[in-house]
């Protein structure tokens, strides 16, 4: 095929790729693969048909001439120097005006980098993050671009095409200048750390108090998505206590080691929160509970160190209550922290971010999609300056009637001996968060005594040091 006009480039045929290019290429608009590996430029070229135009091959220069101008071609390729690498390839056969997009979790300064690199040279570039893996590629993903506003509009109509729909809605839109698009994918994946540390946290609550089997635990997943916590995460951890194992006769979840993996992106946004000052600590925590997890082998010899309290008895009905109510009540608090990181990213670096339009691009497509997310955004929209969920009434009215619950669930996992630490720092986030006094006079009055480091004073304006008694 010699189409000379191809509408969309795409480089790196990988899974993503390739699903991503096939999108767009079942949404009608022809599409040009590049990728140094033959048999998948091959694969994709079988794809290519009247109604389905895609075509690729493996030279740079041949890939860049097939494309419409400006040019809009997509890096589907690992974050990290690759990146560079692939953009210092493209840009000797690039004309003023084309994009560039990053489709990769990229990390946020990266892409500010690289767009005012590129912008020297006249190529605008734009960090847009995809959620969704594989099957949200092809199928939808939901789509978090920011750049240049208006070369925006010339990627609108493609992503428009490609993303999720909700309701009809595309869940994709212009985000913001310069790094937004990756900025806001980060928290969205810190997000996603929070929600599936806190279901793996009432699973193993479940399943030590009260020995559900996991047919159970598939019916009470299945069960409370079909309620107020319907969410994608939900949806798939009921479907994974169904997965028979290949290689035993065993339930696949049961054979997995517990061990969990991690690319970054969730420890980029608890330490840029730490950066901003914006407490995240279910994000924090689910860090680091990937983090002990890793450490398997010293975790099996200090358990032989250690008593464990045998876990307290409860009735099963009762406990799956209660867990219900956790769950919904971390899944708030978790949302709630990354927003209030948004905004508060938002004023630092400039993004003019809108938290309700964010809210809406997630409702479809991606990993963190729930049926909290519309009431999010109606949250945001009803007020365009909240700067943390638990202020908005609605949210006021979701959390009040659940924190008994959360209080009960983490007495019964400390009496137990039972690590639940995210649906406690979702608790304890939210303790602090709404308490008006909190100890830290006297952590002030510590930093003076010992380093003369000054305080505030109840009572009147001002700084003020203290010669303290005499103690050290
Ligand atoms: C998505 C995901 C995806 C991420 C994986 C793995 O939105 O589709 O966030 O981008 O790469 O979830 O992340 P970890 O390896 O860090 O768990």
């Amino acid at each position: 095929m010699q189409n000379k006009e191809y509408d969309f480039g795409l480089i790196g045929l990988g899974v993503m790729g390739r699903n991503f290019i096939l999108n767009v290429a079942d949404n009608g608009f022809s599409a040009y693969g590049y990728d140094l590996d033959k048999e998948k430029v091959d694969a994709l070229k079988a794809e290519g048909s009247k109604e389905h135009v895609v075509d690729a091959s493996t030279d740079i220069e041949t890939f860049v001439l097939a494309l419409a101008k400006p040019r809009k071609i997509m890096l589907l390729v690992p974050a990290g120097k690759i990146v560079d690498a692939v953009i210092e390839n493209l840009l000797p056969h690039l004309d003023k005006d084309d994009i560039i997009i990053d489709g990769g979790n990229s990390f946020f300064t990266d892409t500010d980098r690289r767009e005012a690199y590129l912008k020297e040279k006249g190529i605008h570039f734009f960090g847009s993050g995809v959620s969704g893996g594989a099957k949200g590629a092809r199928r939808g993903p939901s789509i978090m671009p920011g750049g240049n506003e208006s070369a925006y509009k010339h990627v609108q109509p493609i992503f428009e095409a490609v993303a999720a729909k909700f309701k009809g809605e595309p869940c994709v839109a212009y985000l913001g200048p310069k790094s937004a698009g990756n900025y806001v994918k980060m928290v969205h994946n810190g997000i996603e750390y929070g929600l599936m540390q806190l279901t793996s946290e009432v699973y193993d609550i479940l399943r030590k108090t009260c020995n559900i089997s996991n047919a159970e635990f598939h019916e009470i997943f299945k069960k409370w998505n079909s309620g107020r916590l319907q969410s994608f995460l939900v949806e798939i951890t009921s479907e994974i206590f169904t997965q028979k194992d290949d290689l035993t006769d065993k339930d696949l979840v049961d054979m997995i080691l517990d061990k969990a993996k991690q690319k970054g992106t969730g420890k980029w946004t608890s330490q840029n929160a730490m950066d901003l000052g914006i407490p995240v600590p279910t994000i924090d925590i689910a860090v680091s509970m990937r983090e002990i997890s890793a450490l398997k082998d010293e975790r099996v010899a200090a358990d032989e160190l250690y008593d464990r309290p045998k876990p307290v008895n409860m009735d099963k009905e009762d406990i799956i209550e209660l867990c219900e109510n956790s769950l919904y009540f971390s899944f708030i608090m978790t949302y709630a922290q990354g927003l209030h990181q948004l905004a508060d990213a938002s004023e630092a670096y400039k993004y003019d971010l809108d938290l309700s339009v964010i809210a809406k691009i997630w409702r479809a497509g991606c990993i963190i999609r729930a049926a909290l997310l519309e009431d999010i955004s109606s949250a945001f929209t009803q007020d365009k300056d909240l700067i943390n969920l638990l202020f908005a009434p609605a949210f006021v009215e979701k959390v009040k009637p659940t924190v008994a619950s959360v209080r009960k669930l983490a007495v019964h996992c400390a009496a137990s001996g039972i690590p639940a630490p995210g649906i406690y720092n979702s608790l304890n986030y939210f303790d602090a968060y709404t308490s008006s006094h909190l100890p830290l006079n006297l952590i002030q009055a510590q930093r003076d005594l010992f380093g003369s480091h000054t305080y505030e004073r109840i009572d009147r304006e001002g700084i003020f040091h203290t010669e303290w008694n005499d103690v050290l």
